[in-house]
């Protein structure tokens, strides 16, 4: 069976690549942009084929497709920074929303029977009630960043692929994921970087921080890409699902893990600059209707990820991850 992902060189996308490679029956195709950084995947050089490809470009992903025929398409290429999108809207939507549209077209043109799960996000659900808690798929989507917009669209479309041309398109919804080699940007690596200065004594003992008081519900990285190969083989084309643990933290309950498991004493400050135009206050998810369809379910504990992603920036400390 051949499988493409899109996004392979990233975080998620280099876990995935690594449950492929598990499988014996997979043949593993990724695709690349010219100067893209590729230390996620070194360790699996030899053992999948990187075909160079822009998605914001309809030929090019056209060709990859065409050559490669895959059975399942794991679609995970996107700006997936919030803060980022605030400054760089047009790139976000262009790269997220257009960049599926051009895989879809692809797939749909050349008439390839195929499956492709696309990488929405929980961002979608943005302002969530307190009484809409857990988060359900039937929940009113209110985004709160362009990215969360981009997300809508992303999911939005693959709906629509679904209905108008029955193409076998599920929607996973992943909520936030974290573990070794998550980029530096995003909170828990940043704060567990930041710990490993300090540890090694290249920075004071200050961690720099924005909102505490978001709660997000976290999942391992290595879970999250189990469901995401589940969500092919089992969930229902068409379908939308939450991946979740189901359980929300505050980002400060984070920040206390993450300082507890070093031992290091810190000094905490507010970094304005870190601070969002607008952020989600919470997001926890309700994953049943996800267990239910594929037997999906996390297993390695939220403590047990954090003690993982302080040994990777142990290891290696000055690796740089967007
Ligand atoms: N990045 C960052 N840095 N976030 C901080 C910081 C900080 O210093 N301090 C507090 N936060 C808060 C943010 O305001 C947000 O509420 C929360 O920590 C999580 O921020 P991120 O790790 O940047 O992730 P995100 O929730 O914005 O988005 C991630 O999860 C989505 C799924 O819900 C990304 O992975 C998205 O791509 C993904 O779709």
């Amino acid at each position: 069976m051949r499988v493409l992902i899109t996004g392979i060189t990233g975080f998620a996308g280099s876990h995935l690549a690594d449950l492929c490679l598990t499988k014996k029956e997979v043949d593993l195709y990724g695709i690349i942009r010219w100067r893209s950084r590729t230390e996620n995947i070194e360790h699996i050089w030899d053992k999948l084929k990187l075909l160079e490809c822009d998605l914001r470009d309809a030929s090019s992903i056209r060709d990859v497709i065409e050559e490669v025929k895959p059975d399942y398409i794991f679609h995970l290429a996107a700006q997936s920074f919030v803060p980022t999108s605030w400054k760089a809207p047009t790139e976000s939507l262009t790269t997220n929303i257009i960049g599926q549209l051009n895989v879809f077209e692809a797939a749909r043109k050349i008439g390839l029977a195929c499956k492709i799960q696309i990488a929405c996000s929980s961002e979608e659900y943005g302002m969530v009630n307190p009484d809409e808690l857990p988060i359900k798929e039937t929940n009113p989507l209110r985004p709160l960043s362009p990215y969360a917009v981009s997300k809508v669209g992303q999911d939005m479309l693959g709906y629509q692929y679904f209905m108008s041309y029955g193409m076998e398109i599920v929607r996973t919804r992943g909520f936030n994921h974290t573990g070794p080699r998550r980029g530096s940007v995003f909170v828990c690596s940043d704060f567990a970087k930041q710990i490993v200065d300090i540890e090694q004594g290249s920075k004071p003992p200050v961690i720099s921080v924005g909102n505490l008081e978001a709660k997000r519900d976290f999942t391992d990285v290595r879970d999250i890409v189990k469901g995401y190969w589940l969500s092919l083989e089992k969930g229902r084309p068409g379908a939308v699902y939450n991946i979740c643990s189901g359980k929300a933290h505050s980002i400060r309950e984070i920040l206390d893990i993450l300082i507890e498991l070093s031992g290091v004493e810190v000094e905490i400050k507010s970094d304005p600059a870190r601070m969002r135009p607008s952020d989600v206050p919470i997001l926890e998810g309700d994953n049943s209707a996800f267990m239910k369809d594929t037997g999906w379910k996390p297993e390695i504990s939220l403590k047990d990820t954090l003690k993982d992603l302080l040994e990777f920036w142990r290891e290696c400390p000055d690796r740089f991850y967007a």
